[in-house]
This record gives C-alpha cells, sequence and structure tokens, in this order.
C-alpha cells in the first residue's frame, strides 16, 4: 500500500468526517483554495481504505462528462460508464471538486444519490444504478470565489454535512511548512509571519489571499536553495496581484521580515 498522504487536522474534521463516511452522509468542504481540502480527502480516503476519483468541475462538466456516454468503436457503439457510475458501482469516493462550477444538470444528477435513494438514473440507458454500500459523495465550493455569482441552491447545500476550511493558526501553519518541505523552524515561523501580516491587510482588497499552499511553495524554493527573498516574491507576492503598486509594497514588506 502506498505511503499515507500527510494531513495535519486543523479541527474535528477527522472525526466528523468519519461519522459522516459511517452514516454514508455526502461531506461538503467550503473554503477558499490552498487550505488542504484536496489533501484531506486523499489523507481520509486513505485511512478508510477506500479508492478516490476526483473531478475537477468547471463550467463545461456536464452530467454525461460524470455518467457515461456511448462511444464509437469500428462498426460498434459502446457504452462507456464515466467516473461517478464506477464510483458507484465499485464503491469509491468520488470528489467533486468546485462543485458549483458544473453545469446545472449535474447537481441534478446527484440528487439522488445524496438522500435515502442513493441511486442514480442512467438516462442514455434507461436504467437505475443502486449505489454499493461503500460509496460515498464528497464536494468542495468555494463560497467567496466569484462573488455569489455560483452559488448552491439550499437544496442541494442540504444534502450534505458540511465544514469550514481556512488557514490554520500559526503553530500549525509553521508544523506543515516544516513537515512538508524539510525547511528550518525559523524560516518558516518567518514564513508564517509574513502571510499573517498580508492576511491582516484587507484594504489591499485582494480576492484571495495568502493561502497555506503558497507558503509551501516558497519553503520548497528555498529549502532548494533559491535566495529567500527572490523565493517569497515569486512564490507569495506574484501570484496574489497583478497590480504593480501592490506587487512593490508587498515586496517590500517582505524583504523586511524575511
Ligand atoms: N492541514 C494540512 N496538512 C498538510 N498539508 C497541508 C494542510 N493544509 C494545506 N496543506 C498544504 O497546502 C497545499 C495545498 O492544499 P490543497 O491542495 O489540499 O488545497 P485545496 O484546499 O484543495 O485548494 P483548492 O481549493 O485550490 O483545490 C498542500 O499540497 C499541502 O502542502
Ligand atoms: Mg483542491
Amino acid at each position: 500500500m502506498s505511503n499515507t498522504p500527510y494531513y495535519h487536522q486543523i479541527g474535528k474534521e477527522v472525526e466528523v468526517f468519519e461519522h459522516s463516511y459511517t452514516n454514508r452522509i455526502p461531506f461538503l468542504l467550503k473554503g477558499p483554495t490552498g487550505t488542504g481540502k484536496s489533501r484531506f480527502i486523499e489523507y481520509m480516503a486513505h485511512k478508510l481504505d477506500k479508492n478516490l476519483i476526483t473531478i475537477s468541475c468547471h463550467e463545461e462538466t456536464s452530467s454525461t462528462d460524470l455518467i457515461g456516454r456511448y462511444i464509437i468503436k469500428g462498426a460498434e457503439t459502446i457504452w462507456l460508464d464515466g467516473p461517478l457510475t464506477t464510483a458507484i458501482k465499485e464503491g469509491a469516493i468520488i470528489y467533486l471538486d468546485e462543485i458549483a462550477e458544473a453545469r446545472p444538470d449535474v447537481i441534478v444528477a446527484i440528487h439522488s444519490l445524496t438522500d435515502h435513494r442513493r441511486e442514480l438514473f442512467i438516462d442514455k440507458l434507461g436504467i437505475t444504478v443502486k449505489a454499493h454500500d461503500d460509496f460515498m459523495l464528497v464536494a468542495s465550493f468555494n463560497p467567496g470565489y466569484q462573488r455569489g455569482f455560483k452559488e448552491l441552491k439550499p437544496s442541494t447545500r442540504q444534502r450534505f454535512v458540511a465544514m469550514t476550511f481556512d488557514y490554520p493558526e500559526a503553530k500549525i501553519e509553521e508544523e506543515i511548512l516544516v513537515k512538508e518541505t524539510e525547511i528550518d523552524r525559523s524560516v518558516a515561523k518567518k514564513l508564517v509571519n509574513i502571510a499573517t501580516k498580508i492576511r491582516n491587510l484587507t484594504e489591499l482588497g485582494l480576492t484571495e489571499t495568502v493561502s497555506t499552499r503558497l507558503l509551501v511553495d516558497a519553503a520548497k524554493l528555498i529549502h532548494s536553495g533559491l535566495p529567500k527573498r527572490l523565493s517569497v516574491g515569486v512564490a507569495i507576492v506574484e501570484p496574489l496581484t497583478d497590480d504593480n503598486e501592490v506587487v512593490i509594497a508587498l515586496k517590500d514588506l517582505c524583504d523586511l521580515m524575511i
């Protein structure tokens, strides 16, 4: 078996997920980018010894992409199960990343799977497939993103147990940087201080602020020998904004702190 993915628990999420799984209640992860949502699901799937199928939803993602389609092979037309159908049949955990991005027919398709029925209607085949006992549906959703443009309807949201993921407290975030990248504790501390400072600069009006992911990237660059100030500039400041004045101001600030 492969190694357990590294995940540092932030609150009660492991316990909550285990109980959701025991009761087969779908699980919704809310929160900004880079806060460990995907890592958490990889960790839980491994812990529960379940196969994980991840779908990154985007505006073109349709129910056909998830359920399956007929394809032409030579002179024959054959049916190909999509990832959702596969997960249902084999009892895997399916993770619909950024579910609100998908087309509305995806949401419609999963409704019967996310209540007591636990079944999927495949309209192209005219059949209903019952989910395997081990099957579980997990989805993520970034509420701040796109300013309410793509919301989830209450009738969808209320089918899930939901938890918010956010940046961990400083000590834990330091620990994550050290474990993920083997960087010195003193440098990890400085990176977390920079993040805390920028996260508090709400007047910058950034859509999303410094994520743990950006800190991990900066720590990796430093660990592999790139100069510290350059690492912080390219891994933390530049990805945050394209506003030149803000970039210069943030780089000045970071140069003083690293
Ligand atoms: N609690 C944590 N334990 C271990 N690593 C973490 C944790 N939180 C964040 N990380 C680190 O941050 C990186 C980004 O996390 P992840 O990819 O899970 O974010 P995400 O919330 O899924 O983001 P997105 O919404 O963009 O998909 C991980 O690769 C890992 O290095
Ligand atoms: Mg993710």
